[in-house]
């Protein structure tokens, strides 16, 4: 995973918008900057107050290339109405820093490193530097699918600390969890409240937000077979989007085929998707993870819980549904009738 938080007295390249050419969101200057946060999606700036760091009011949109303020408004976060409306008083220790580094210290507020560092997901290394031996360190891929998924999931979730406060302060993340120890003894996913739409779920309990692949994952039947985020990604790094094992048209195909136990369960991929092979409609993720989740305004990820939103859904329930996002123009009218003229679906389940 790529370095988030970077010094630009550093890392001078770190700020990607040009500081130079005036925005009425951005009010500061590259002197203000001690840590520039993210680059992929979204960039955030925080400033040095004492011992402490604080977001600065303007968040860059990489996609756009374009400016928003940066405030977390009233009814969002869970944390808001326990802090003060005004980023100079809402530091980044509580809120941020336990998933942006290893072992930020709640004391001492020091941390032993930025960024996710190996010891974030292996557990301390010092034994297993000095005589490496598989017992003296944690390997995700050696212990149970629930811990393995935690080591994700302790960054990936939206939720809250089962002890809020610590110290008089609220905590945004899992204090006080180490890898191989159980997330939920620490950390309870946010709830959503069925048939609503809030900040973070839609009304089915799919991620509304980002950060949320954990709260979607859980839900779903591959999570109770045992495979784990580290199945699809290889956080290491590799040459494909988002770190993906192979490619995204592949990825499902280490597991899944019409000769598997595991389906789709047709004579061919062809029948089972209605698509032609190397039509966007034809990929798994097409219309297993349809992009739905709010990442920086209408830039979205991919949801987690590789359910199929079926457009009934999106009539009752307001939750897009892929075929509707992608055929632009259609209604959910239509493609509920074209789901009832695919043999292979239940039309109870899909075309209602
Ligand atoms: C974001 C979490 C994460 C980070 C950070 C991370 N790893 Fe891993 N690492 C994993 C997971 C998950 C596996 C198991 C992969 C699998 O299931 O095949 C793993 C496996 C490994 C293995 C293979 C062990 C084996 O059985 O062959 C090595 C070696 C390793 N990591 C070293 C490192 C080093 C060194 C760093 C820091 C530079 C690092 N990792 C950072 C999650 C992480
Ligand atoms: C310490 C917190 C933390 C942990 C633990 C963690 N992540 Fe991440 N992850 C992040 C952050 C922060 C980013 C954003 C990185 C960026 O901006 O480039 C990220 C990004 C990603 C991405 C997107 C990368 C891209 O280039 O699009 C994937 C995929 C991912 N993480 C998977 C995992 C998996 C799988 C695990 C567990 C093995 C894991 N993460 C554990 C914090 C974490
Ligand atoms: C519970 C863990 C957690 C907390 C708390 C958290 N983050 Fe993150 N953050 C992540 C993960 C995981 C990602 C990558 C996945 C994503 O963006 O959905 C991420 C992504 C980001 C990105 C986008 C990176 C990119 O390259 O586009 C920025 C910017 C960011 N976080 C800033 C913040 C700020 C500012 C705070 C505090 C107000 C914060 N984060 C709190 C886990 C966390
Ligand atoms: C069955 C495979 C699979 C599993 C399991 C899985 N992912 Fe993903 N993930 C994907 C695919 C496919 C993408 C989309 C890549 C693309 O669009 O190029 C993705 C994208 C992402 C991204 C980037 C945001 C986006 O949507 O583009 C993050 C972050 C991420 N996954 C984290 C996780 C975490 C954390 C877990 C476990 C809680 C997890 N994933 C489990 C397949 C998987
Ligand atoms: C590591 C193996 C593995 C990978 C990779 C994998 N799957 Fe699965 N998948 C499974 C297993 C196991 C099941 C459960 C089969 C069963 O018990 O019937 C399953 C079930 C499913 C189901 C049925 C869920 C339900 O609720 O009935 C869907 C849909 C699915 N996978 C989609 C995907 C998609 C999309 C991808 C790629 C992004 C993917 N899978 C990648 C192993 C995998
Ligand atoms: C990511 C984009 C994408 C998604 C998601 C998608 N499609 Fe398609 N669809 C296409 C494209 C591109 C074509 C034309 C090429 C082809 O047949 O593959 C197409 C063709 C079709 C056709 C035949 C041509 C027409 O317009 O009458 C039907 C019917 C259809 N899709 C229905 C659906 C339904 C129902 C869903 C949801 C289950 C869906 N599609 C999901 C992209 C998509
Ligand atoms: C055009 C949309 C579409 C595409 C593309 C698609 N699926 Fe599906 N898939 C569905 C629908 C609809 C269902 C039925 C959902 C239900 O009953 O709730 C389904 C169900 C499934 C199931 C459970 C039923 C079974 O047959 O085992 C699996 C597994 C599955 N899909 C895997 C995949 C894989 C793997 C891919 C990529 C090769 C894929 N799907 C591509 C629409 C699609």
């Amino acid at each position: 995973m790529a370095n988030v938080v970077r010094d630009p007295k550093v890392h001078p390249d770190a700020i990607i918008p040009d500081l130079n050419t005036p925005d009425p969101a951005v009010t500061f200057t590259r002197n203000d900057i001690a840590f520039v946060y993210g680059s992929k999606w979204k960039q955030r700036y925080f400033t040095k107050v004492g011992d402490d760091y604080f977001p600065l009011p303007a968040q860059w949109d990489v996609t756009h290339k374009r400016w928003s303020r940066y405030f977390v408004a009233n009814n969002t976060d869970w944390w808001v109405s326990r802090y003060p409306a005004d980023n100079a008083q809402r530091p980044t220790g509580p809120l941020c820093d336990g998933c942006h580094s290893v072992d930020y210290n709640v004391q001492t507020k020091q941390v032993a490193e930025w960024n996710v560092g190996c010891e974030k997901c292996h557990g301390p290394g010092r034994d297993h530097a000095a005589a490496p031996a598989r017992t003296n360190i944690f390997n995700p891929a050696r212990v149970d699918p629930v811990h393995a998924n935690d080591t994700c999931i302790q960054c990936h979730s939206q939720g809250q600390p089962r002890t809020n406060p610590i110290a008089g302060r609220y905590y945004d993340w899992p204090v006080g969890f180490r890898v191989g120890l159980n997330l939920s003894d620490f950390w309870s996913l946010e709830e959503h409240e069925p048939g609503k739409t809030t900040f973070t779920h839609f009304a089915d309990g799919s991620a509304h937000k980002n950060r949320m692949q954990g709260n979607d994952f859980v839900q779903s039947l591959m999570y109770t077979r045992g495979v784990t985020c580290a199945s699809c990604h290889d956080v290491h790094g590799t040459e494909h989007n988002a770190d993906l094992r192979r490619p995204v048209g592949t990825v499902c195909l280490q597991c899944h085929g019409t000769g598997s136990p595991n389906g789709p369960h047709t004579r061919t991929i062809e029948q089972h998707t209605h698509h032609q092979a190397g039509s966007p409609g034809g990929e798994c993720v097409a219309c297993h993870m349809p992009k739905i989740a709010q990442e920086i305004g209408d830039v979205m990820v991919r949801s987690h819980t590789f359910k199929f939103i079926p457009p009934s859904t999106t009539e009752t329930l307001k939750v897009p549904n892929a075929c509707t996002a992608c055929h632009a123009g259609k209604s959910n009218a239509w493609a509920a009738e074209a789901l009832k003229s695919w043999p292979e679906f239940s039309p109870w389940r899909v075309g209602q």
